[in-house]
Formats: C-alpha cells, sequence, structure tokens
C-alpha cells in the first residue's frame, strides 16, 4: 500500500462491488448522469479554466460536455460502444483505471484533463492523480466535477460516508495527496437553493517548473 493513503480511515477505498470494473460497465448507457443546467454549468467551468487544446476526458462515455469541443479531445472509459459516440472526441480508449492507474501518455501531452460525475469509483486515486498530472504540461488545468447521486455499488465507501462538503474535501485530499499541483480551488458551482442537480468542482494546475515566471 502506497503510504500516501494512510491518513485516509480503513475501508475508505473498498466498494460493495469489488469484482473487475469491465463487469459492471460492460451494458452499454446512454444515458446523462446530470440534468441539463449542471450540464451546462459543467460547460461553462471548462471554458472558465480554457481547456481548448488537447484535452484527456477521464471516465467518459458518450458525452464531454464541452461547450467548444477542443481542438483534440481523448475520451478514456470502460465501454466502447458509449465511447464512440462520443462525438466531442477525436480519439478514445478502454483503459481501466482501477485495474491500471499508469496513463498510456506521454509526460507532458495534455493542456487539459477533466474527470466529470466518476472520482467516486477510483480505488487508487492518488496513483491517478500521479499520472494525471505527470501528462499535463505546466499550468494546464485538470478538473473534477460531481453531483450528488452515483451508481452506489461502485462508489467507494468513504464517498458514500461523505455529504456534499465532504465530497470537495475528499477531492481536495486527492490533490495534495499526489504530486505536481498547484493551488487546488474546491467550489459549489451551481447557486444556493438551486431547484436541480447541484454541481460541484475541485480543480487545480500542473505546477510550474521552480523558478520559471508566473
Ligand atoms: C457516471 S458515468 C459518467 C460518464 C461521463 N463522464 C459523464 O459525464 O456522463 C461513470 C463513468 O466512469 C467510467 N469508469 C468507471 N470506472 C472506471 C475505471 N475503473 N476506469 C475508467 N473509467 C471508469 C465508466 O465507463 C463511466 O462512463
Amino acid at each position: 500500500m502506497d503510504e500516501r493513503y494512510r491518513g485516509f480511515p480503513d475501508g475508505f477505498f473498498a466498494r460493495d462491488d469489488a469484482s473487475p470494473d469491465e463487469r459492471f460497465y460492460a451494458p452499454t448507457r446512454l444515458v446523462t448522469h446530470l440534468d441539463q443546467a449542471a450540464i451546462e454549468a459543467v460547460g461553462v467551468l471548462y471554458a472558465e479554466l480554457g481547456l481548448t487544446g488537447a484535452v484527456l476526458d477521464l471516465c467518459s462515455s458518450w458525452v464531454s460536455h464541452f461547450r467548444v469541443p477542443p481542438a483534440r479531445l481523448v475520451a478514456l472509459g470502460m465501454n466502447a460502444a458509449e465511447l464512440e459516440r462520443n462525438a466531442q472526441a477525436a480519439s478514445w480508449l478502454i483503459h481501466d483505471l482501477n485495474a491500471e492507474p499508469q496513463l498510456p501518455f506521454a509526460t507532458g501531452s495534455f493542456d487539459g484533463a477533466t474527470c466529470c460525475v466518476s472520482v467516486d469509483y477510483l480505488v487508487r486515486p492518488v496513483e491517478v492523480f500521479d499520472e494525471i498530472a505527470r501528462v499535463l504540461r505546466p499550468g494546464a488545468a485538470f478538473v473534477c466535477t460531481f453531483s450528488n447521486r452515483c451508481f452506489p455499488t461502485k462508489a467507494i465507501h468513504g464517498w458514500l460516508a461523505a455529504d456534499d462538503d465532504g465530497h470537495l474535501g475528499v477531492v481536495r485530499e486527492y490533490f495534495h495527496h499526489s504530486e505536481g499541483w498547484g493551488t487546488v480551488v474546491a467550489e459549489r458551482r451551481t447557486p444556493p437553493g438551486h431547484p436541480g442537480d447541484p454541481l460541484y468542482a475541485v480543480w487545480a494546475r500542473r505546477e510550474l517548473p521552480t523558478g520559471s515566471p508566473t
């Protein structure tokens, strides 16, 4: 076990369904996991963060929620029939981040990375976040967005036990425990009292090399 998981309680990363993820994600689900206002809030944030060049969408499916698709979107997920329908993606790949946190991409090859409504399924998030930092160019942002629902049998117990503010704290910890990030921002992106799905986001930018101008 990586020492960096020491601060998390026992059982935090356990799941009710610990079977290989390929089994659960084999059925094609051409559904949206957020309502339209929350999807719009995701797109607004992506634009705000300047996710325009080569972008990696982790835990992707048939929709990636960009208002304007980036120049080259790579969609990584578990279901081929979903990913091949992703109209915003220039390319896609099947890759199980829980079985293999290492990413099959060159160091510094992306200008941004996203993970929408899926960070709660990662059982080795610290290694995955390390890898995301590795494949990002200095200054590039990685943003996790989520709401208040999930596939409960596949979400980690630590997530299921936390409330919305707790979820912001969990993802903040993933950034803090992994290597290569600058300041972490954690926010509710829909207004208080918003009647539909709330949207939350946590993001940070790949650190600049020491000594470079800010
Ligand atoms: C709730 S869906 C979200 C899909 C998409 N990001 C969206 O915004 O609609 C969860 C996604 O996480 C992906 N996923 C789950 N476990 C994964 C794993 N171990 N490695 C890679 N992707 C995974 C699934 O393929 C699925 O598309």
